[in-house]
């Protein structure tokens, strides 16, 4: 029995030392931690928890200070068998005691509430940037209807400005979260679900589907770029008139490979290539990150899944044929290309 106990120990511990190695190139930019706050929201939500953690410490404290002091002075003597005096029956501690505890209580209940009806009231205005959000098994498609850009995986705002994130499913429950920057929402498969997020500081905050919604859920990574007001207006602009003649032969080859093999389900903006079932590929070459943020965008990497995207992100739904290394190394310069 001990044997057996012992050896299902093994097990579990190889099997979470087996997840943590798997875990390893995931890619993150930075702590996806509330306990640095880098945008309006987030910043009440580390003053609520700040006052939370105040207010139990400061009950906490006496209390279990009271609670040992009591237990020295009170505890049973050699030879004493008596009763202590019976006081349980005073009905002024028994009320003071049940107030006290109400009213911590509702304090405790009630003070995040201003946290959550800023977090609740969406931004108007025309300071205010609109994007929406799909999720799919396992990344994020980003449109920004004002300025016509579709794109995928990486969310650039311009700092200073409220952005208002309208988000659905394209097939499971999946849930959006940026820790540094605010609160999360589910992106729930037919309805279409709100909230805003803003960041104070230009830079890179990562963020991650928080709702389990298949075996590469955790790898279903997400980044938010935040830059100055004049680098984002560039990027718009270069969105919008993308570079996606290929510069090369092999990049010429690499464009002849995607047509046949990737342009049914991708999107290159300007191209034949109009395919809507995976992500829109317009200026990858430009992106941080790939495979939906787990990799980070080198030609090794892409190369690498290119060649067996489900090895990278098991349950990814990308179907593609064996390819030769040649056809890989031309498909890569080609995307490698699109800025
Ligand atoms: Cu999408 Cu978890």
């Amino acid at each position: 029995m001990q044997r057996v106990r012992f050896k299902r120990f093994v097990a579990l511990l190889a099997a979470v030392a087996a997840g943590l190695a798997g875990a390893a190139p995931v890619l993150a930019a930075g702590p996806q931690s509330l306990l640095s706050p880098a945008g309006p929201q987030s910043h009440a939500l580390y003053e609520a928890l700040t006052w939370d953690i105040l207010f139990i410490t400061v009950v906490w404290i006496p209390v279990t200070l009271f609670v040992v002091y009591l237990l020295i002075r009170f505890r049973r003597r050699p030879g004493d068998d008596s009763l202590p005096r019976q006081v349980g029956e005073d009905p002024r501690w028994e009320i003071g005691w049940t107030l006290a505890l109400i009213v911590g209580l509702v304090i405790m209940v009630l003070h995040p509430l201003p946290a959550e009806a800023f977090f609740d009231r969406l931004p108007r205005g025309d300071k205010v940037l609109n994007v929406e959000l799909v999720g799919h098994q396992y990344w994020w498609e980003l449109k920004y209807p004002e300025q016509g850009i579709v794109t995928a995986n990486e969310l650039h705002i311009p700092v200073g400005t409220p952005v208002v994130l309208k988000m659905t499913s394209a097939d499971v429950i999946h849930s959006f979260g940026v820790p540094r920057l605010g609160g999360k929402n589910d992106a729930i498969p037919g309805r279409v679900t709100r909230m805003w997020i803003q960041a104070d500081e230009p830079g890179v905050y990562q963020g991650q589907c928080y709702q389990l919604c298949g075996a590469s859920h955790a790898r279903m990574l997400f980044r938010v770029i935040a830059q100055t007001p004049a680098e984002f207006e560039a990027w718009v602009k270069s969105r919008q008139h993308p570079v996606t003649t290929p510069q090369g032969d092999l990049a010429a080859k690499g464009e002849q490979v995607f047509r046949t093999t990737c342009a049914a389900c991708h999107t290159v903006d300007g191209t034949p290539a109009q395919g809507k079932i995976g992500p829109n590929l317009t200026g990858f070459g430009t992106r941080t990150s790939i495979g939906g943020g787990v990799l980070g965008n080198t030609p090794e990497n892409v190369g690498r899944w290119l060649s067996n995207p489900q090895a990278v992100k098991p349950g990814a739904l990308m179907v593609i044929p064996k390819l030769s290394q040649d056809q890989i190394n031309a498909l890569t310069a080609y995307l490698e290309g699109l800025k």
